[in-house]
């Protein structure tokens, strides 16, 4: 039998019994494509319940605010691409009379929808012939036909993905395929596969040249930063603190956060820092030191270790303009600021 048709028979026996599986509308296959871009299925599936009952169809989606739309993706990361999956069903609905693109040609014209995106729905919702190439696919492929290019550089990928089209072209299933594809590399070819239970194993040029673990091969290794950020708690008589949002595009882009100071290095007395010594300047106070205390946590991201620590300060000069610590909690934070005002450490 041939691969393509190998895949499919699995795929129908194995495939996931997931809810945007249930039909083939592209809002839904939409929202659980960008939710699963960086997301893996089991963290994903929670999320894409929560936002589906909160934002049924592309009209809720189009009249909520974009602040709305941040909640409900609290904790999911990359919140680049609820703001994009906001803007886009605007776009949507406003300019689109509310249907939905079905031509990868048109998909790809949308804000945050990208080559893979745009394959996945015009395949999976209206049977076009676009091959899906994600990570998943890339090790799959590479093991199975020994392509021994890093799969990190373009040409290969675009290698991979004129195989897959070969591939796809042959079946008349095209979204089965694709999402067949992809079940296969998360839930057989895994980075650490069991080759014995694999339905294509007798065919595989990796494990037929015993190069399975050496394959994909890799160009850049992920580089791991650590950084040093500080948040400024700093409490008035009335329990009010301060709030702001982060324009910063690195991480966390438009969500709150107290005032925050970062160090290329870490920080034994944050008062000789002068960025902090500017910032308590500026808010025209003094602190005394049985009014401060601190609270160090360490959040890890896939590139980034984060150390942070909350420094907290009580005053007697009244925060203008300040947020009550009771209504903290109808702010968008990200997690380990969230945990904090949870956890009530201030
Ligand atoms: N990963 C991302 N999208 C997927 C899909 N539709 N099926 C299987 N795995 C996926």
């Amino acid at each position: 039998m041939s691969i393509e048709n190998q895949l499919l028979k699995w795929y129908l026996i194995n495939k996931r019994d997931l809810p945007w599986r249930q039909n083939k509308d592209p809002y839904s296959v939409w929202i659980s494509e960008i939710i699963l871009q960086q997301t893996r299925i089991s963290q994903g599936t929670q999320y894409y319940n929560n936002f589906m009952k909160r934002f049924p169809n592309i009209e809720k989606l189009s009249i909520s605010k974009e602040s709305e739309v941040l909640k409900v993706w609290q904790g999911l990361g990359y919140y680049n691409r609820a703001i994009n999956l906001h803007k886009t069903s605007k776009e949507i609905f406003n300019n689109l009379k509310g249907i939905f693109p079905s031509r990868y040609e048109d998909l790809i014209k949308l804000k945050g929808i990208g080559d893979y995106t745009a394959s996945a729905i015009s395949s999976i919702c209206f049977d076009e012939y676009n091959p899906v190439v994600d990570g998943n696919v890339l090790r799959f492929l590479a093991r199975y036909y020994g392509i021994r290019d890093p799969i990190d550089s373009k040409k290969t990928q675009n290698r991979v993905k004129e195989i897959g089209k070969k591939l796809i072209d042959k079946t008349d299933s095209p979204g089965d395929f694709n999402q067949a594809m992809m079940e296969f590399g998360a839930l057989i070819c895994t980075p650490f596969p069991d080759c014995n239970s694999c339905v294509l194993s007798s065919k595989c040029e990796a494990l037929n040249k015993n190069e399975v673990e050496k394959l994909p091969v890799k160009l850049r290794k992920k580089k791991i930063k650590e950084r040093f950020l500080h948040y400024i708690v700093l409490i008035d008589t009335k329990n009010n603190t301060i709030v702001e949002k982060r324009f910063e595009k690195d991480i966390w882009f438009k969500l709150n956060q107290f005032p925050l100071i970062e160090t290329n290095f870490k920080v034994d007395d944050i008062m000789r820092v002068s960025s902090f010594k500017k910032f308590i300047n500026s808010q025209k106070i003094t602190i005394k030191s049985n009014k401060y205390s601190r609270y160090n946590v360490k959040h890890i991201l896939s590139h980034q270790i984060l150390h942070i620590t909350f420094h907290k300060f009580k005053t007697e000069k009244a925060i203008s303009s300040g947020v009550k610590l009771s209504q903290l909690s109808h702010y968008n934070f990200p997690v380990p600021i969230n945990n904090f005002i949870n956890k009530k450490l201030f």
